[in-house]
């Protein structure tokens, strides 16, 4: 039996909701004949910590987290708290103190979704938006000074190493010519941003020398957006900066029917460091307490990191019960349309992935 070490970090909002729902999904692969098994730790980091504590997470945090196989991550944002003071104390202090450099981001049509496209057929919208995950527009560097004088003046730069464009091309590029259709779009603003987007160009015409087998092009990330709405099918793989790709995966999690079943995995390739995996919805303070946040996110956020792990037939089971859960409108949550609550799917995934086992599970 193999066992891995889990951190789980709930974090703010829906995420005291939906992780626990994903280590139950987690808890009922182990118990499925799978040959894996979990040891959980939980951390209870984020918004009430910060009022504790005067910050989002200790300040040992990061060495508490090294020595676990993966991390499950649920959301930072509180109300009280500034946003940026959230997101820099906790998620992108962990992003980037475990230099988790691919930000990984598949999006599908589930069986049973709605997706609002009419002309879009499920098999035309399968894409994995790779995001820089570690400087670009995100890289903290900047600064404001004379605050509240007219002659104040404040930046935030854009910065891009050529390390760090290599080394997230090269992701994209392998991770393209892993799926079937080997098709890779580089999104760029080259013609406006002359320097570092000029540079990502270059380095991405380099990088696909390596790589003949797969066909690529690149897309202005403005006529991006059109292309995910009007030619759905002409993408497959797609490598972005940090903040083009915050975008378009909100864009692309819409055109696949709802924001609660993105998932997402912050990837450390080289598996120097663990990788954490998270749904991209939020922490969505307006329906939390209520029990109604959609799992489906966490759940498939809890494949990838199967996946991950090694443990691709585990992943397979947790998506099979997934799309099961999906394919029945009974068992939609609001954000669906539907009246679901989360403890209803995630016993009826939990159910779906028990009944299976021993057995592999049909996909179809
Ligand atoms: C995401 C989120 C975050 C981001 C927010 C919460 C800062 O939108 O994961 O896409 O921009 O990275
Ligand atoms: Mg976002």
């Amino acid at each position: 039996m193999k066992r891995y070490r889990i951190a789980l970090i709930p974090g703010d909002g829906i995420g005291k909701e939906v992780v626990p729902a994903g280590r139950q999904v987690l808890e009922a692969v182990a118990g499925a004949e799978s040959g894996i098994g979990f040891e959980f730790e939980g951390f209870d980091w984020g918004g009430d910590y910060y009022r504790a504590h005067g910050a989002m997470m200790p300040d040992d945090g990061l060495e508490a987290l090294r020595g676990q196989n993966a991390i499950l991550f649920g959301s930072a944002g509180d109300p009280g708290i500034p946003d940026h003071i959230t997101l820099w104390g906790l998620r992108l202090k962990i992003c980037q103190g475990l230099d988790q450099y691919a930000n990984v981001r598949p999006t599908r049509i589930l069986r049973g979704i709605d997706a609002p496209l009419k002309r879009c057929r499920t098999e035309d919208l399968d894409w994995v938006i790779v995001r820089e995950n570690t400087e670009g527009e995100y890289s903290g560097a900047g600064g404001r000074v004379h605050q509240g004088f007219p002659i104040e003046a404040a930046m935030d730069v854009s910065l891009m190493t050529r390390a760090g464009v290599e080394r997230i091309q090269r992701y994209a590029f392998r991770l393209a010519a892993s799926r079937p259709r080997k098709r890779l779009t580089v999104v760029t603003k080259s013609n406006a941003q002359r320097h570092a987007m000029v540079m990502w160009d270059e380095v991405a015409a380099e990088v696909a020398g390596d790589f003949p087998e797969v066909g690529w092009d690149k897309e202005l990330v403005d006529a991006m957006t059109a292309r995910m709405v009007n030619r759905p099918a002409s993408l497959d793989t797609i490598v972005a900066t940090n903040l083009h790709a915050d975008v378009l995966s909100d864009l692309a999690a819409a055109l696949a029917g709802s924001l609660g079943i993105a998932p997402t995995g912050n990837i450390n390739p080289e598996q120097a460091f663990p990788s954490m995996f998270e749904p991209i919805h939020g922490s969505a303070f307006d329906i939390m307490g209520q029990g109604v946040a959609n799992p489906i996110g966490t759940f498939w956020s809890a494949s990838m990191m199967l996946d991950h792990l090694g443990e691709p037939e585990a992943a397979r089971r947790v998506m099979e019960a997934v799309e099961y859960a999906t394919a029945d409108p009974k068992l939609h949550t609001r954000d669906l349309g539907g009246a679901a609550t989360t403890a209803e799917v995630t016993e009826a995934v939990c159910a779906r992935i028990a009944a299976g086992a021993g057995r592999p599970l049909a996909t179809a």
